[in-house]
């Protein structure tokens, strides 16, 4: 374990923007975590945990300690239908949902191609095409920082939400999460609710998907929609999709008949922010170096050699441009560093 100084971040993250870290390690197992916080003086400094850079916006050098979670490892364990399987938190999550599909453990599918690690994964319990995270989470390992103890959390300790966990609310800076296990099935029943995906199938002419289908499916549809970071910068959703009470919808509606919804929590509407954005006139809109997607206004993209700044400063832009024609506030799913 070695600690670096005035380390570029630029290729660890997916926005593609610079940021130098005053000091960087990479952890490649738990134990290096320990020797990590039994340093003094390393353990004082602010510090990030890094995984995949896939959600994250660097406005600033960042001036402490940046924690590379390199830790790997994969692993299965058969209970009955059930397969229980364990991963290291610095395993590429698309790495561990091509294993499942190959290995026929069903219930990740639909979260095929997320880009990231497998540690970052419960932080916003990441979610797509009708499956969160939480669907099929079972327990993590994590390192308590403030006590350099190993801890177990199951799924109700994680708090999951809509994009959201204990580690990004009340938890947030105090673990680091070392390995994850998932509980999927060997029954594979396809999960195709999210509309996109019967349209795909029935352009393919396939009736009952079997798991390698499904994930090849859901891959094509999201690379029809989303940047690829290694050509273009991003970190996919910028905005979380609003979610208001359904008071508030009843008074949007008449105003905005096309507007985009689907079913939340009860009394509860979610709103497409893609939509709202688009409405604005800002789809595929460029704005200096900065702008967003042109198949996908909620993603923010950098056309070259934009800074932190500046693709902030433009979602600042945007928020304030759907709030006034609409009274919604957007929120930032990216965490701003
Ligand atoms: P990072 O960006 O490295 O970190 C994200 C946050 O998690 C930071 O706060 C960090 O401190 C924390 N963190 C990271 N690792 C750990 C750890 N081991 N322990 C504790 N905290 C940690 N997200 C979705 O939910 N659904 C999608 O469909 C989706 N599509 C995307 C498409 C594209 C093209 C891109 C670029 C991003 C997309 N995302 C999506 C966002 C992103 O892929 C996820 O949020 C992913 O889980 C981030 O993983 P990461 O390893 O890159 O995390
Ligand atoms: N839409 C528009 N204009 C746009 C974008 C979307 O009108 O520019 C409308 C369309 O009607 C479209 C609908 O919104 O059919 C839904 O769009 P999409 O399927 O792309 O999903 P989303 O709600 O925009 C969410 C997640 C994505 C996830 C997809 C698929 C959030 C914040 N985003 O996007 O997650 O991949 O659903 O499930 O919930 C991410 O979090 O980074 C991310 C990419």
């Amino acid at each position: 374990m070695q600690v670096l100084e005035n380390f570029s971040l630029k290729s660890l993250n997916t926005f593609g923007v610079e940021a130098i870290a005053a000091r960087y390690v990479a952890i490649e197992q738990e134990n290096d975590l320990q020797l990590l916080f039994s340093d003094n003086q390393l353990k004082n400094y602010p510090r990030l945990v890094l995984g995949g850079g896939s959600n994250v916006l660097f406005t600033n050098d960042f001036r402490g300690l940046v924690i590379h979670i390199k830790i790997q490892g994969l692993k299965a364990e058969v209970q009955g239908d059930d397969i229980l399987v364990t991963a290291g938190a610095g395993v590429v999550w698309n790495d561990l949902v091509n294993y499942c599909v190959d290995n026929e453990f069903a219930g990740i599918e639909n979260l095929s191609l997320i880009p990231g690690s497998v540690g970052a994964s419960p932080v916003q319990n990441i979610g797509a095409y009708g499956v969160e995270l939480q669907d099929v989470f079972h327990s993590c390992r994590v390192f308590e920082i403030s006590t350099g103890k190993i801890k177990i959390f199951n799924k109700e300790d994680c708090e999951f939400n809509y994009r959201d966990s204990l580690f990004k609310s009340s938890g947030k800076g105090l673990f680091i999460i070392t390995e994850v296990t998932f509980k999927l099935s060997g029954i594979f029943k396809p999960n195709v609710s999210y509309g996109a995906i019967t349209e795909e199938l029935q352009k393919r002419g396939i009736d009952q998907p079997n798991i390698k289908e499904l994930s090849q499916v859901i891959s094509h549809i999201r690379v029809s929609k989303l940047p690829d970071p290694t050509t273009i910068g991003n970190a996919g959703s910028f905005f979380k999709n609003p979610v208001i009470p359904v008071s508030k919808f009843i008074q949007l509606q008449p105003r905005f008949p096309g507007i985009v919804h689907f079913p939340a929590a009860e009394g509860f509407v979610k709103i497409s922010a893609g939509w709202l954005i688009e409405y604005c006139g800002w789809k595929g809109k460029v704005v200096g170096n900065t702008g967003t997607w042109k198949n996908q206004a909620l993603v923010l993209v950098n056309h070259g050699d934009a800074t932190g700044n500046e693709i902030l400063s433009f979602s600042s832009t945007i928020i304030e441009s759907v709030s006034s024609v609409f009274g919604i506030e957007l929120e930032r799913e990216v965490n701003i560093l």
